[in-house]
């Protein structure tokens, strides 16, 4: 089969549908490679600070590598901002979107809200206010949160560190995402 006969969906026959579960899955397998060039793409995003963004997300990467964060952690935060370009106003839900399958729900919710966690560091020079992660202040992983931009989100930009390569997270993305938890598309 190279292709199925329906043109309505609901036409189609047991076998048509193997079938593009067969091409689906075949498919996803190239999802680390689509996300690394994603990732590269970011090298382009919008400047302004010393260092590019795909430049920021290793710099945190590799800050919690030298930490000892896990494995799950660290590709998290290398994919933290992979939103920027396609989601400017709702970059923090696509990265957990995508991440979701791969992670706890205490890290998909981290980076799910990491842009409000963030806006501590910046708001009140626009007269808004920096509290408002305090929304969140009943959550079990509030303070969860507040790390993971304090530690390896606000204080990234350094063009000195020295970061490892975008190939180097590339075996830990291939780990981290080998195993997707599945549920019902929501
Ligand atoms: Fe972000
Ligand atoms: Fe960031």
């Amino acid at each position: 089969m190279q292709s199925v006969n329906f043109i309505h969906m609901e036409d189609g026959t047991k076998e048509e549908y193997e079938f593009l579960h067969k091409m689906e899955a075949e498919y996803t397998t190239g999802l680390v490679g689509r996300l690394i060039s994603m990732l590269g793409e970011l090298e382009n995003s919008f400047s302004g600070y010393k260092i590019s963004r795909l430049e920021h997300s290793l710099q945190g990467a590799t800050r919690a590598l030298r930490a000892g964060e896990s494995e799950e952690m660290i590709v998290a935060i290398l994919l933290h901002d992979i939103g920027d370009g396609l989601a400017p106003y709702s970059h923090s839900e696509m990265a957990a979107s995508i991440l979701r399958p791969f992670v706890s729900e205490k890290l998909y919710w981290i980076v799910k809200h990491h842009g409000v966690f963030q806006m501590y560091y910046y708001s009140h020079h626009f007269g808004e206010d920096r509290n408002i992660r305090e929304r969140f202040k009943d959550s079990p992983w509030y303070q969860d949160a507040i790390d993971f931009c304090h530690n390896y989100d606000q204080n990234c930009f350094d063009p000195d560190y020295d970061s490892e390569s975008l190939e180097f997270f590339e075996p830990m993305m291939r780990r981290v995402m080998s195993n997707p938890h599945l549920g019902t598309p929501s």
